[in-house]
């Protein structure tokens, strides 16, 4: 058998305590031959088995990781093999972009009483695993440090500064229904003019500090799970209102307990561009927006910065400039043209091969200084509590600086967002080293889509997050061609 010959490689396998590892005892004592790379750990159930084992293990040293449970209906748990087999798939779609092949990742189903079968499906991933070779590793890739080629996709409506929009009336809005509520969450200018910072209107004092223009570039729906529980108001662009909607599908707040106020967006800018333009100053002498375009002054030196130019790359594919829905919405929702166009970072990664996205992420995941921004500034991001990259027992990260440990760092987030991304891109705004970090959340979100009927977080507060729910025949996971 050729996988007996030469060197033996490393192969993680997880196996459900009722039926496969039942297999692989029951091929035990039928004395077949199998080979031995394979590290077996028994697990209760399939659905026990976070994508997170699996991405571990390959970035850990495996060279292959296989996960077998019972077959579709045969569950000790009924359903855990449902949950699991959404959850690995999507894993699976997910391994390449980080430039892990993903044949080196498989999941099947096998009952205890298929020790033969058992058999062939181990030495057929084994004889594969052998076939491409020890697992490249991400501390041995030539790190690719510039991120080249990011041309802007065309804008799916008109932007602007949002000059014209109707903000004496939000402010009268809110100050009618504040009396009810214990806040409302919106911006007010920041540190200088062109940084807005959250506002927290208790008072109709304070109603009047609240700005509306291109600096909110924040997402105010991040401090929405502080106030679960009490009655709550909260200013909202499009894109801002769909993460509220997904913390309404998850009832980390309640429908009854949150006011929303909406304006149509015309877009926000890229701060990161901005600051660019800017270079280094001292003092920003005055903002002034016209409609298309946000002059700023400082330290005496004028910089025109038209929204065409300087938007967020998120604002020019916006389909849903005004909010979802909204208890106080004002003002015309601008025409969109909806056309799909893969997101510039996302495209980037479609045009690499596997090895070329390794070296990507080793050059840009290296300069990750673990601060957590951007898990703080996600509105999704919701086990403050208990975050598993903090957590010690279990001990799932390390505190090296190493590639590994901050890539895992990212997948964890990745992979926890699942079919809850809304693609508000507040994680890669809120990077302080500006690393392209949202791509690993749009290929989710892509997945996601092609798996589940176009689904897309934040749209439906009715709806159930499919990595919440199961079918029991997937229409689009075709886990039995693989044999
Ligand atoms: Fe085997 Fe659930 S008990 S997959």
């Amino acid at each position: 058998m050729p996988v007996m010959e030469g060197k033996e490689l490393r192969i993680v396998g997880f196996l459900c305590n009722w039926c496969s590892y039942g297999s692989a005892d029951t091929a035990g004592v039928a004395r077949a031959w199998q080979p031995t790379d394979l590290r077996i750990i028994r697990v209760p159930c399939s659905g026990r088995v976070d994508p997170l084992f699996i991405v571990k293990s390959l970035l850990n040293g495996a060279d292959g990781v296989l996960v077998a449970g019972c077959h579709p209906r045969d569950c000790h748990y009924s359903a855990g093999n449902f949950y699991a087999r959404r959850r690995l798939e999507v894993l699976k779609r997910f391994l390449p972009v980080l430039g892990i092949n993903d044949a080196r990742f498989e999941y099947t189903w096998i009952s205890a009483s298929e020790g033969q079968r058992w058999q062939q499906m181990v030495t057929s991933f084994t004889n594969r695993i052998h076939a491409l070779g020890p697992a490249p590793r991400f501390e041995n890739a030539t790190p690719l440090p510039k991120v080249v080629g990011m041309a802007l996709p065309p804008s799916s409506r008109p932007l602007g500064t949002g000059k014209n929009a109707p903000l004496d009336d939000l402010k009268q809005g809110i100050k009618e229904k504040l009396p009810d509520l214990e806040c409302v969450i919106g911006w007010q200018r920041g540190y200088d003019g062109v940084h807005t910072a959250p506002l927290f209107m208790k008072i109709p004092e304070d109603v009047e500090k609240l700005v509306w223009g291109p600096f909110n570039v924040a997402n105010p729906a991040v401090y929405l799970p502080k106030f679960k529980g009490k009655k709550v108001g909260i200013v909202v662009k499009g894109c801002d209102s769909r993460s509220v909607v997904e913390l309404l599908q998850e009832h980390l707040v309640a429908r009854e307990d949150v006011t929303i106020f909406a304006l149509p967006c015309q877009g926000t800018l890229d701060m990161s561009r901005v600051k660019e333009k800017l270079g280094r100053y001292t003092v920003v002498d005055n903002v002034v927006c016209d409609e298309t375009e946000v002059i700023i002054t400082v330290d005496g030196k004028k910089h025109r910065l038209p929204m065409n130019d300087f938007a967020q790359v998120k604002c020019r594919l916006c389909t849903k400039p005004m909010a979802v829905f909204a208890d106080t919405p004002l003002g015309e929702s601008p025409e969109v043209e909806i056309a799909t166009h893969v997101p510039p970072e996302l495209a980037l990664l479609d045009a690499m091969n596997l090895d070329e996205r390794m070296a990507y992420w080793s050059g840009q995941i290296t300069r990750c200084l673990r601060c957590y921004a951007c898990r703080n500034a996600c509105p999704m991001c919701v086990c403050r509590d208990y975050c598993v990259s903090d957590s010690r027992d279990p001990r799932w990260m390390t505190q090296e600086a190493d590639v590994t440990q901050k890539l895992f760092f990212q997948a964890i987030h990745a992979l926890h967002l699942a079919g809850r991304c809304t693609g508000c891109g507040e994680c890669q705004r809120a990077c302080p080293v500006g690393i392209p970090i949202l791509a690993l959340r749009q290929q989710i979100a892509r997945t996601v889509e092609e798996l589940f009927d176009d689904y897309r977080a934040g749209f439906d507060p009715a709806a159930v997050p499919p990595l919440l729910s199961y079918e029991v025949e997937e229409k689009s996971i075709r886990e039995r061609e693989w044999k």
